[in-house]
């Protein structure tokens, strides 16, 4: 038997197990075809952004502000969100947030490109941007954003053990992959979690399910999301 560092005890059983075709080593003199580095192509790899933005603690005093105001008047819309209060969805056109979808345009711009994107046949605009405020045990079920190109998350406040985003795997067929994999391949995972901390844009593919852990703090949590459409142009002859 073979021995390759970094064999756990599992997979050494593995590699001595008998098969009916064992894989062996060829003989000295058998023909040895010339072997051209592999590269292999990653279809359907799954794009997930993050931006630290600086100087958030200036650029959210204002949103802060804005939606003391908004919480005191508006009753929270049902949506991923189980507990807490989420905010109607036309934040973008509320001035205290316009800075903030200045940036968050100038990287959904970025994320297309890298998605290449056809700026010849449309464009892209906020759709919606929310509010969401996650007190004690308040979570956001695992969900897609439909009707959207990209979408994502800006954090303002992330107490400490409030609650991360975690984004699922999209290939299901991959629940048929029972291979023995390292526990850290990070191709074979199912799930991802981002730790949310304050001043954070996340942003990916609208198709994309992803949740918010239940808030395991006393304190409040509170995020902003948003969806980016395409905006067709028309074509004239
Ligand atoms: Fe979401």
């Amino acid at each position: 038997m073979i021995t390759i560092p970094g064999m756990t005890q599992f997979d050494s059983q593995l590699a001595a197990a008998p098969t009916d075709h064992p894989v062996t080593a060829p003989s000295a003199d058998a023909p040895k075809p010339a072997l051209t580095p592999l590269a292999p192509a990653h279809f359907f790899a799954t794009p997930v952004w993050t931006q630290q933005l600086t100087a958030h603690a200036t650029l959210n005093l204002p949103i802060l502000d804005a939606l003391t105001g908004l919480e005191a008047t508006a009753p929270s819309v049902k949506r991923s969100n189980v507990g807490g209060w989420h905010s109607e969805t036309n934040l973008h056109h509320h001035p205290a947030f316009r800075p903030l979808c200045q940036t968050i345009s100038r990287v959904a711009l970025r994320c297309a490109l890298a998605l290449e994107f056809d700026f010849t046949r449309g464009g892209l605009a906020i759709q919606s941007l929310w509010a969401n405020r996650n007190g004690p045990g308040d979570y956001n079920a695992q969900h897609v954003h439909p009707n959207s190109f990209l979408s994502g998350s800006y954090y303002l406040t992330v107490p400490p053990d409030s609650g991360n985003i975690e984004i699922a795997d999209p290939v299901r067929e991959r629940v048929m992959d029972a291979y023995p994999m390292r526990s850290d391949a990070k191709r074979h995972m199912r799930r991802v979690e981002y730790r949310c901390r304050d001043g954070l844009l996340i942003m990916f593919p609208s198709w994309l399910s992803h949740g918010v852990q239940p808030n395991r703090s006393n304190a409040m949590r509170y995020s902003l999301a948003f969806n980016i459409e395409v905006t067709p142009k028309i074509l004239r002859p």
